[in-house]
């Protein structure tokens, strides 16, 4: 068990910096999710932290340790990747109790250890069957059954759930964090998926061109993004973006979209804003902000002639243009909406988000 902090860490391939001076604590047995897009730096993070890639600045500490200097071997660390890499003429126990092994640890103590993480991973009738003859899902659980023994002080996790197939995913999405809460360990999982950075984490890190865009609890990023790309990243479907001017009317504000629709600010939400009138923004609205309900204090109505419709059972997902602009909407499914014809929508103004065009910096002072 330990605190794992990275200081103004960096990484240089020759000139290119893949990782450009990260920041962040991560407290004992928190669960931290890094998620970002293809080529942002997670990988190269994890990596690190591990001990198998140098550092090219900064300082790694685990506990009240400098780690810089120390191999793999050294840090009290397990890494579960993406490609298990499992000993293919081994048995699942062998597997297992082969680094114990290594640590020259007496037999009973590595019998009991076996016997536990087998127990806790639901693989005890498996430990003599060899890993082809397992499916992707209990190999993933092996792979985790082999770094929990090490007892290790973190455990990292690169993308370990995306060979499997959707539904193994969310089954064992559910046991990592199960198996967490079982087993407190300081954790950094990586992912490209937002949906598991958001179900699992404590708090999750958005990295983008190598640099931490957010980090907070899920519904803070959710709720309370810093700038677009957040907005953007977390949330599915994706946040709606339009191109807009801030104006005053009377007392208040109205954001003027550029086909010239005028959806008013929420008198709650202008002293947020008021600094920015007349300026170009882009406004913001997640699709579950645009609804088909009744009109509510702070909702404003555009009447949008909708073009795609997506059942998904409990919710239906709409799509319709403002201008040159494809939006989504979440709406009831008893509306029942037919591509082609038109529709009032309500726009929960009171969930709005304003950025600045350039630079994507969010305009509320959260
Ligand atoms: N050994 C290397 N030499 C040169 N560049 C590298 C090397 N390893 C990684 N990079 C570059 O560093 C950047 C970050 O790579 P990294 O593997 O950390 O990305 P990632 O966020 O894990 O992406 P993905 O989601 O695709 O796994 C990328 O642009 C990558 O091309
Ligand atoms: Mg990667």
């Amino acid at each position: 068990m330990a605190r794992l902090e990275l200081r103004n860490v960096v990484k240089s391939y020759g000139i290119y910096e893949a990782v450009r001076g990260i920041n962040l604590t991560i407290e004992d047995n928190e669960f931290v999710v890094f998620v970002g897009p293809s080529g942002c730096g997670k990988s190269t993070t994890l990596r690190m932290i591990a001990g198998l890639e140098h550092i090219t600045g900064g300082d790694i500490v685990i506990g009240d340790q400098v780690v810089n200097r120390l191999g793999p071997g050294k840090r009290d660390i397990a890494m579960v990747f993406q490609n298990y890499a499992l000993y293919p003429h081994m048995s699942v126990r062998e597997n297992i109790s082969f680094c114990l092994e290594q640590q020259k640890l007496p037999k009973a103590q590595i019998d009991e250890r076996i016997t536990r993480a087998a127990d806790t991973l639901h693989i005890t009738e498996l430990l003599s069957r060899r890993p082809g003859q397992l499916s992707g899902g209990q190999r993933q659980r092996v792979a985790m059954g082999r770094a929990i023994v090490r007892n290790p002080k973190v455990f990292l996790f690169d993308e370990p759930l995306s060979n499997l197939d959707a539904k193994l995913r969310v089954q064992m999405r559910t046991e990592i964090k199960r198996l967490h809460q079982l087993l407190p360990t300081t954790t950094v999982y990586v992912t490209h998926d937002q949906v598991e950075a958001m179900t699992m984490a404590d708090r999750v890190v958005v990295m983008n061109g190598g640099i931490i865009e957010q980090a907070g609890p899920p519904q803070e990023l959710y709720h309370r993004p810093v700038s677009q790309f957040v907005a953007g990243f977390i949330g599915s479907p994706s946040m709606n973006f339009l191109n807009a001017k801030l104006e005053s009317a009377g007392d208040g504000l109205v954001v003027v979209l550029d086909d010239g629709s005028r959806l008013a600010v929420p008198a709650s939400r202008t002293s947020e804003y008021m600094s920015h009138t007349g300026k170009r923004v882009v406004f913001g609205i997640r699709p579950e902000s645009i609804s088909s309900l009744m009109p509510k204090p702070g909702f404003e109505t555009i009447e949008a002639t909708i073009d795609l419709v997506e059942p998904l059972g409990p919710e239906t997902m709409i799509y319709f243009n403002i201008g040159p602009v494809s939006l989504c909407a979440n709406v009831d499914p008893e509306s029942e909406p037919r591509p082609g014809s038109r529709m009032p929508l309500s726009f929960n103004m009171n969930r709005m988000h304003l950025f600045d065009p350039a630079g994507g910096r969010s305009l509320s002072s959260w």
